[in-house]
């Protein structure tokens, strides 16, 4: 049975969530799961922003059908050309003899690549300078190339003021019967797992993030229907905001995240008195992480949100501990700049993990190590207590200054 949601008079969520996958792109825990969004323009022409996942496929097909109720589907305008939002392509241009499939050059190459069925005299090719008129509804293309993949495209519905936005401002989560911002709790789940999202899909590609921000910023935008999570239309403040401060690679909060590997706990200990000393000092937007036991996506977001972050890592076959090495490869992978670092290391007849910790961290762009590194033997004896102190301290005056 169909399930929709009206976003304006004449346009329809035809979207659905999964909650059945466990990791989004084989690789994100998604305990809350997915939503994948499209959404139906019903005017003289009827036109569909994207489609969705396979997974969702039969609730979707039902969504359209309802929506159209007896019309035919004029066209679809495929905005991002990754399976998530375009697996029904085919179906569609199956059910729908006449439609027309509009995509940039790229998008319209993607889809010779991923489809066998010979679409070539479907399709319509635009650039920005384009338009496309649906009768009252009338559609501009914004190219949003990395955002997050090259042939995405936003496209801005200017009769009701709507960006069509792909993949940005999206977020992990399925829909609970709620669609829009102020239907739900932002700051709770959502915010954490559009930040999730964001910083480990897109954050790679900050500096388009920023030229996209910057078209839109030229548009008059009354509300944001991207292609995953809840469509902004009162809060957009708020998203916007974020996108500013994460592609940017500005820390959202002044404070510390702890992030450490423990193989029998002893390095957990040094990581926990350090966040009580740094408490001492009056710190505390403090977070500890065990890095074996919180999924690295995790790890990377919250590396987006704070402004300092120590490490605490025993030395592993003369190198990182496998897990902190994990963390510290997406890290760079995401391009993550500007944040100031702690190095606290472990070995029992060798300790090395600082100083590779060290070499890695002056690969990446705007990184500040805070002295002294501490290096623990085994266990955290009078001296490296001393000079973990040392260490808050020089934290401290750092997060002060
Ligand atoms: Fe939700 Fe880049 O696909």
């Amino acid at each position: 049975m169909y399930c929709t949601r009206n976003i304006t008079d004449s346009i329809v969520w035809v979207g659905g969530s999964d909650r059945r996958l466990a990791l989004f792109e084989n690789l994100f825990p998604i305990p809350r799961g997915v939503a994948y969004n499209a959404y139906l323009i019903l005017d003289e022409k009827t036109c569909l922003m994207d489609t969705v996942d396979a997974s969702i496929r039969q609730q979707f097909i039902e969504n359209v059908l309802a929506a159209l109720d007896g019309r035919t589907l004029d066209y679809l305008v495929v905005n991002h050309m990754e399976p998530d939002h375009c697996a029904n392509i085919e179906e569609l241009a199956l059910r729908f003899p006449d439609m027309k499939i509009v995509g940039n050059a790229k998008t319209i190459s993607f889809i010779q690549q991923f489809y066998d069925l010979d679409l070539s005299d479907r399709t319509i090719t635009v650039t920005e300078k384009d338009t496309l008129s649906l009768g009252r509804h009338e559609l501009h293309f914004v190219f949003a190339p990395m955002v997050h993949w090259p042939e995405v495209m936003m496209s801005y519905e200017a009769s009701e003021k709507i960006l069509f936005s792909a993949d940005a401002f999206g977020s992990f989560g399925a829909h609970n019967g709620t669609l829009f911002d102020d239907e739900v709790e932002l700051d709770s789940e959502w915010m954490s797992d559009a930040r999730r999202y964001y910083t480990n899909i897109v954050g790679k590609y900050g500096p388009q993030v920023q030229m996209a921000l910057k078209k839109a910023a030229a548009l008059d935008i009354a509300l944001i229907a991207p292609l995953h999570g809840i469509v902004w239309r009162r809060k957009m403040t708020e998203i916007l905001e974020k996108y500013q401060l994460w592609s940017t690679y500005t820390p959202e909060e002044t404070g510390v995240l702890v992030l450490y590997g423990s193989m029998y706990g002893n390095t957990e200990n040094a990581a926990n008195v350090l966040a009580a000393m740094l408490a001492d000092c009056g710190i505390h937007k403090i977070a500890v992480y065990d890095v074996s036991n919180t999924h690295v996506s995790q790890l990377i977001a919250e590396s987006f949100r704070y402004s300092h972050i120590v490490l605490a890592a025993p030395t592993y076959n003369n190198e990182i501990y496998p897990a902190m090495y994990n963390y510290l490869h997406d890290l760079k992978s995401l391009n993550l700049q500007k944040r100031s670092f702690a190095l606290i290391e472990n070995g029992t007849w060798g300790p090395l993990s600082g100083k590779a910790m060290r070499e890695f961290l002056q690969g990446i762009k705007g990184m500040t190590i805070l002295e002294p590194s501490v290096t623990i033997r085994s266990a955290l004896k009078e001296e490296s207590r001393a000079q973990l102190a040392v260490l808050a301290d020089a934290i401290a005056a750092s997060l002060h200054s």
